[in-house]
């Protein structure tokens, strides 16, 4: 593997600078993406020094450096994991054969389009998030909300790259177009669902980086086990960073759980809004709403494109080699939910047509642990009450559910049963205003909103009142 070459106008360990015309479309693509962050990023501080994690090698023995930056001049740079030795396709029709260094011609469109279907994400996730830093509610936040945005950015990097190694003249419009998309954006939205909802407050933040950003998790797992090895070893590397992400979902959500179990002890009351709290069924129904939008991510439960992604070893399942299977699922067969206006039951399929059901199923499982670890802190506060994932089938826009109204229980209901219920399960326009209410920034060190818990420890070894973000 080449060196990482960190002075380079774009770091990176793929020796750019022996590839002098593909080391100049990415320089002319940087000030784009410049141009681009200063425009659709960060809508203030990008001026300020903050305390950031820039990756700038991939091995064993520490791959980040931390330090105070001003976002604009992050050194966002282009890294893959290091090399497996005589690695072989895992699954599907090429089990067994040696990985790919170069895109098969029958597959090129195939991979382009999951480059810049997971590309798009990067960027989309910073758009939605832009407004958050006048809000934020202490200078730590803020500087998680950063560092997952300079992440996201160099996501984007990952993508952008592979597009232009490996896709010519396509690839280079393709890298172009996905800084002219915008989340949102009602003539050119971002390709997927999910990322053109605003993320309007600190509470979907944390929800966001909690369900969404899991929903990255594991289609780059995914995609990490893919037969073409340099979108696998980008894959590989993008998922550390990605740990972080999660990480700063998981307890923001735990800590805003704990402020309002402090709250409810507190003053013996279930309503903690008159004390600036969240109350604990406004967060169930932003868990909610954050839940089933991520699961439409992952698509119908029957598929034939992830059918053939994966026979054809462009796309993986989470944890590939750990499964005691044929690795080909050709006469493996599983249930998928199956919904009609007679009730939810289920269909039985061949394994190879239901790996979107089967990621979505490793997904949940995932997500169930973060409700487990808030559920404790309410037991552990004396509280009865629990926070659940909702069934699979409330409130879906894509598959089997979508034309059908189910409860978070599971009931197939009525058009009227619904509108009757749904502000008990979503959040309602008065919930949602209150949690904006709650949303003044905090810019004091070591100073917290009321809305959420203090964190059990800072960032990198630093106190929790050190200078994050330096104003
Ligand atoms: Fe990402
Ligand atoms: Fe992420």
């Amino acid at each position: 593997m080449a060196a990482v070459d960190i002075n380079a106008k774009i770091p990176n360990n793929v020796d750019l600078a022996g590839d002098r015309r593909l080391q100049r479309a990415l320089e002319q693509w940087q000030p784009k993406f410049i141009r681009w962050w200063e425009e659709l990023g960060p809508s203030a501080f990008q001026h300020n020094s903050v305390y950031l994690r820039t990756a700038v090698d991939v091995g064993q023995d520490g791959w980040a450096n931390f330090g105070h930056v001003e976002m604009p001049d992050y050194r966002w740079g282009i890294f893959l994991a290091e090399a497996e030795k005589d690695r072989t396709v895992a699954f599907g029709d090429h089990k067994g054969e040696p990985v790919w260094h170069e895109v098969p011609g029958e597959y090129r469109s195939d991979l382009r389009r999951l480059l810049v279907v997971q590309g798009d994400t990067e960027p989309a996730s910073v758009e939605q998030q832009r407004h958050l830093s006048l809000t934020a509610p202490s200078l730590y936040d803020m500087r998680n909300l950063f560092q997952v945005n300079v992440e996201e950015g160099r996501h984007l990097w990952a993508m952008v790259y592979l597009l232009h190694r490996y896709f010519g003249r396509d690839g280079r419009d393709d890298a172009d177009e996905m800084l002219e998309r915008h989340s949102g954006d009602p003539d050119n939205p971002r390709i997927l669902g999910a990322f053109n909802e605003p993320t309007p407050d600190w509470l979907s933040f944390f929800m966001f980086t909690y369900f969404t950003d899991r929903d990255g998790k594991y289609q780059l797992a995914s995609l990490r086990e893919s037969a073409f090895d340099p979108l696998s070893r980008t894959c590989d590397f993008m998922l550390k960073e990605e740990a972080y992400h999660m990480f700063v979902g998981a307890s923001g959500v735990g800590r805003v759980v704990q402020r309002t179990a402090d709250l409810m002890r507190e003053h013996d009351t279930d309503d903690v809004h008159p004390h600036g709290g969240i109350n604990l069924d406004v967060l169930q129904k932003y868990v909610n709403f954050h839940f089933s939008v991520s699961l439409d991510l992952f698509g119908s439960e029957t598929s034939t494109n992830a059918a053939n992604y994966f026979a054809s070893g462009l796309k993986g399942r989470f944890q590939e080699e750990r499964r005691n299977d044929d690795h080909r699922l050709k006469d493996d067969h599983r249930l998928v939910p199956d919904c009609s206006d007679e009730g939810i039951g289920t269909r039985e399929v061949t394994q190879l047509a239901a790996l979107n059901e089967t990621l979505r199923d490793d997904y949940t499982e995932d997500c169930q642990k973060g409700l487990e670890r808030w559920n404790r802190t309410l037991a552990e506060a004396g509280i009865a009450t629990t926070i659940e994932l909702p069934h699979v089938g409330f409130s879906r826009q894509v598959g089997t559910f979508r034309s059908h109204r189910i409860s978070p229980d599971g009931r197939l209901l009525s058009e009227r049963e619904w509108a009757e219920a749904v502000d008990h399960w979503l959040p309602s326009v008065s919930d949602r205003d209150h949690v904006t209410s709650l949303m003044s920034g905090v810019t004091e060190p070591g100073k917290m909103a009321g809305w959420v818990a203090t964190p059990s420890r800072g960032i990198h070894q630093q106190p929790i009142e050190y200078e994050y973000v330096r104003l």
